[in-house]
């Protein structure tokens, strides 16, 4: 039975409009009032309500979602990428979907190396090392085939994104800034700069972005499947582009046997794989995340474990306005929490194999473990946590996320990505997408640690076949009756992982609301610089005090970690005793998000400053 929309959501909304917008509803059934949808483009909102509001659950409105964000965000947005997606259904077993990129079989880590025995960093950035196998088909089809309602035939569920493909779509503030700041069009091979460059100008504001080729590659695609990308002529451009792509510094020379690049086998053998969703508890809430090869579940785990067993309730201070601030020592424990986080991450995570053993999940999780973490935590920062001389990969702030929840209380969580801004640049010539660069987010020099004498694991080491480590966090929260009550992700690297933490912290700690838990000035701690760095609007007190637990730290006004993308239900009882639920959405409004709930309209996206 659809929920009865209670009057008072006009209020709401007016008082909440810009980057949220939250819907009062009652919902005997017990689900929520509506179904929700919320990332970074208010297009790719639209195309995942209209297929809500059509009775397609929350699968195929991920799908919707995420083809409409390759063709309107394509910084990130992308079938050259790939991803991580959590489905976690009103019953049954949730379960996480595995898109990853893949390391091609010709893959040699030394050929990133100079003659010199140098690495040449901008060969896992730019060039044909730079991408690995594209997830994105596979996995969206695989959402749409287990998961789907089977309501809608995938043609249904990409028009959106083929209609703005072929028409073209009005370029955003957002995608003008990119296009026209820095080097971009430098790095674009000639078939992006035809697009987004046509007469050697970038698109701006207002312009119209027409993709033919894309609405072509997604007509095709929608009518055969992932073969159609995988298999044939959209397969031999990938190969024919990335063979006339120049290797970066390649006169240089190499001790390697060789360069490499995706072959037409690496694609044709490409699977999107099921893992089982990580799982922890917090404060009776059931924490879902992404497993290897993304760090998101573990590190999130471990941090919401760690902290739990300290007397958090004890220092938190009640605000006159609702909810809570946290005191310095709390900030305290978070960070140490994350100190001891991100060393395991650095030290154990990569890809887990093809029998999931690679990565000591059940170890890393244990009580035993988090137990001892927590003893270590004293009440002065701890500068010598975890393993000495191992060199972290840079990551890049990018991606994408969109969070969707239907009205039955399906939830999807799914993070997307090219792993750098518009990722490798290369643009497939014929067929409209581009190529990631997810190569970078292995850790080259780990694997050869005695000629640079660093000390290592070699868990994301790239080699053949294998999935590099991701931050990527798509992550759900139940209650304890199994109901979805936070859906959430982030876009950001590293800074994914801090920035879904603190803001499920904000709600599930200080009882804060959605909108003020997104928006919350935030801090990111990697283990790695040892600093902690906070953005602006921190109390100059909080940092003062941070500072004399020994924390070194880095205020920076000006900077924005990341941009978490998020759907949450309230409950709460109703006049007459029943209980009610709430739906709210929040988009960071530190980028160009929106979100929309069904029967509402969407909201209005922040502007670049
Ligand atoms: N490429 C960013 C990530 O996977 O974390």
């Amino acid at each position: 039975m659809q929920a009865l929309f209670a009057r008072s959501a006009a209020l709401s909304l007016l008082l909440l409009a810009g980057p949220s917008c939250v819907l009062w509803g009652q919902s005997p059934t017990g689900s929520p009032a509506a179904g929700a949808v919320v990332t970074e483009h208010p297009l790719a909102v639209r195309s995942g309500l209209s297929v809500l509001e059509a009775g397609g659950n929350a699968a195929d409105a991920a799908v919707a979602t995420a083809l409409t964000l390759s063709v309107v965000l394509p910084r990130a947005g992308n079938l050259g990428g790939g991803g991580f997606a959590l489905w976690v259904p009103k019953e049954g077993e949730p379960r996480a979907v595995d898109f990853r990129e893949v390391a091609p079989s010709g893959t040699d880590p030394r050929a990133y190396f100079n003659g010199e025995d140098e690495v040449v960093s901008s060969r896992s950035l730019r060039g044909p090392m730079a991408v690995g196998v594209p997830g994105t088909p596979a996995g969206l089809w695989h959402l749409y085939r287990e998961y789907g309602s089977g309501r809608f035939s995938f043609r249904e569920l990409a028009a959106d994104a083929i209609r703005l493909a072929e028409e073209g779509f009005p370029v955003d503030p957002w995608l003008a800034r990119s296009l026209n700041s820095t080097s971009l069009r430098e790095k674009m091979n000639s078939a992006a700069r035809a697009i987004f460059y046509p007469e050697g100008e970038g698109l701006v504001e207002g312009d119209l972005l027409v993709q033919s080729d894309l609405a072509e590659t997604l007509q095709l695609y929608a009518r055969r499947g992932p073969r159609a990308i995988y298999e044939g002529e959209i397969a031999e451009a990938i190969v024919k582009e990335l063979r006339r792509t120049p290797v970066p510094a390649a006169e240089a020379g190499t001790p390697a046997d060789g360069f490499f690049q995706i072959e037409l086998e690496d694609l044709s053998s490409y699977e999107a794989l099921e893992r089982m969703a990580t799982r922890v508890r917090f404060r009776g809430w059931e924490v879902l995340g992404m497993p290897p090869p993304s760090s998101g579940g573990l590190v999130i785990g471990q941090v919401m474990g760690i902290l739990e067993g300290f007397p958090l309730s004890e220092e938190r201070v009640p605000r006159e306005r609702g909810g809570y601030a946290p005191t310095p020592r709390l900030i305290h424990w978070w960070i140490e929490a994350m100190r001891h986080a991100f060393a395991d991450r650095a030290e154990h995570m990569g890809d887990p194999g093809p029998k999931n053993d690679k990565v000591p999940v059940g170890e890393l999780l244990s009580d035993a473990r988090i137990a001892a973490a927590r003893v270590a935590i004293g009440e002065r920062a701890d500068l010598e946590v975890g393993p000495w001389g191992m060199e972290l990969p840079q990551e890049s702030d990018e991606t994408t996320h969109l969070s969707v929840l239907d009205s039955a209380g399906n939830a999807v969580s799914l993070t997307t990505t090219l792993n750098t801004s518009f990722g490798s640049c290369i643009l497939v010539e014929g067929a409209g997408f581009l190529l990631n660069n997810e190569m970078d987010d292995f850790a080259v020099t780990a694997g050869v640690a005695n000629t640079y004498g660093l000390v290592g694991s070699d868990a994301n080491v790239p080699a053949r076949g294998k999935r590099p480590l991701s931050s990527m966090s798509p992550t759900v929260i139940r209650d304890g009756d199994g109901e979805v009550r936070v859906v959430i992700g982030a876009p950001g690297g590293p800074r994914i992982i801090t920035a879904v933490t603190q803001v499920l912290l904000r709600l599930l700690l200080l009882e804060q609301g959605l909108v003020e838990a997104v928006a919350a000035p935030r801090l990111h701690q990697q283990w790695r610089p040892m600093s902690t760095r906070f953005e602006g609007g921190w109390d100059p007190a909080v940092i003062d005090a941070l500072e004399e637990r020994g924390h070194p730290v880095s205020v920076e006004p000006k900077a924005s970690f990341a941009s978490v993308q998020a759907i949450r239900v309230l409950k709460r009882a109703g006049e007459g005793g029943e209980v009610e639920r709430v739906v709210e959405v929040a988009s960071d409004p530190r980028r160009g998000g929106a979100g929309g709930i069904q029967g509402q309209s969407v909201s209005e996206p922040s502007r670049p400053k």
